[in-house]
């Protein structure tokens, strides 16, 4: 429909440039005025010279780039920023009314105010996330916001695994010992997976499909979720129980609840109290889950054996740039950093061949449907 309208507006322009250009006793000045209004003229906002879409991506990294030019196959026109979506890059958006979003670029008010006035339309987040987003101030300025809700859950899911297991065995130790030619395994042992008790906070996608994964090794599920899942504790061997009971029992728990009102620091200085002594701890989910101050006194003190992170509340600073010429700021972060049982990966547990192609076929189907003017679901509720 965009594309036929730009198509009628184009040719009524070339119809009128070929007129004006026979007029031969036209002024230079005049006629160069004219040609100039007439090329800009009815030319509709946010899209190219081809009349496809303008896209605007924030935060595009390669590997967004190789497989979204891939899925695209130029049928819109995919512009990318290095930069991150804030209140000083809302600008670069200009000339598009599609922008492309990642999880740590800022969409609050002010983000979602300047963008509206630039023509945006239609914000599509390429996560499942979404708690950086204004949603009301999206409301209030008649911007749709899509999102891709589920990529793989799987990905998440065995990177959880991953940095449960590497703690356990502390995988991270061993190699960098060996490297170092030194062969020894003091310091090395770990435990049995098979029968331990492992909490999952959060029985969505993610924390079902972990589940699944720990149940074949043999492991005892405790659940924790507000909207209990009955009918997949039923088939699954799972007991849902009070958050309190759940840190107290587990020799792991894992968070995988979204970033809300709610859950922000639902693991503090009182939670890790109740926790069992020298439980591990593990988030892939949002930071903000954990009072991280809280947590590294949990690890001083022993209370907590281990901690797998692939998220910190501060990472929009540190996380996706390569920080290994700079001093780091963050003193919380910084210290974390030195404990040898926590494992930090940089908000990597989705990053698979597979999650990526989900995302930008989701994201560009969700592109597509407001390019047709056909409903998706909108999150802004
Ligand atoms: P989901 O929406 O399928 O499941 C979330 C579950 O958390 C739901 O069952 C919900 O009822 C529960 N929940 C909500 N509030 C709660 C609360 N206050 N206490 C306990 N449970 C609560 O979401 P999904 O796909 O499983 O993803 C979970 C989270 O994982 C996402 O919100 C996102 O923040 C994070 N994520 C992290 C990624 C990474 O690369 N590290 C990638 C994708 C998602």
């Amino acid at each position: 429909m965009l594309t036929k309208r730009f198509v009628v507006i184009k040719s009524l322009k070339t119809q009128l440039l070929a007129l004006i250009n026979d007029a031969e006793d036209i002024e230079e000045a005049t006629f160069t005025k004219v040609t100039q209004v007439l090329k800009n003229a009815g030319k509709p906002y946010g899209v190219d010279e081809q009349g496809r879409l303008n896209i605007s991506f924030f935060d595009a990294k390669a590997y967004d780039r190789d497989v979204f030019d891939r899925e695209n196959k130029q049928q819109h026109n995919l512009i990318y920023h290095t930069a991150r979506l804030g209140y000083q890059t809302a600008v670069l958006a200009k000339g598009s009314k599609v922008v492309c979003i990642f999880v740590n670029d800022i969409c609050d008010g002010k983000v979602v105010e300047a963008l509206a006035k630039q023509g945006v339309e239609l914000i599509v987040l390429r996560c499942a996330g979404f708690n950086n987003v204004d949603l009301d101030a999206c409301k209030q300025h008649s911007i749709s916001v899509a999102r891709v809700p589920a990529y793989s859950p799987s990905a998440v899911a065995e990177h959880t695994l991953a940095l449960m297991l590497m703690l356990n065995r502390n995988l991270h130790r061993a190699y960098l010992r060996n490297r170092a030619g030194q062969f020894t395994l003091d310091g090395l042992v770990g435990f049995n997976m098979k029968g331990k008790t492992v909490g999952v906070i959060g029985t969505g996608k993610i924390g079902q499909c972990v589940i699944d994964i720990l149940l074949g090794f043999g492991c005892k599920i405790l659940a924790f979720d507000i909207y209990p899942n009955a009918s997949y504790a039923n088939k699954h061997d799972v007991t849902y129980v009070a958050l309190n009971e759940l840190l107290a029992s587990s020799h792991i728990v894992t968070l995988h609840a979204p970033l809300s009102k709610d859950t922000y620091h639902c693991i503090n200085e009182n939670s890790i109290a109740n926790m069992k002594q020298g439980a591990m701890l593990i988030n892939t989910s949002r930071g903000g889950l954990i009072d991280t101050k809280a947590l590294i006194q949990g690890l001083k003190s022993k209370k907590i054996s281990a901690a797998g992170l692939d998220v910190y509340e501060e990472e929009a600073d540190i996380f996706f740039q390569d920080m290994s010429g700079e001093i780091i700021n963050d003193d919380v972060f910084a210290r974390l950093l030195t404990f040898n049982n926590v494992v930090i990966t940089s908000h990597q547990a989705f990053l698979t061949h597979e999650a990526l192609q989900n995302i930008a076929d989701t994201t560009l189907e969700n592109i597509k449907r407001y390019a047709q003017g056909k409903e998706f679901k909108d999150i802004r509720g």
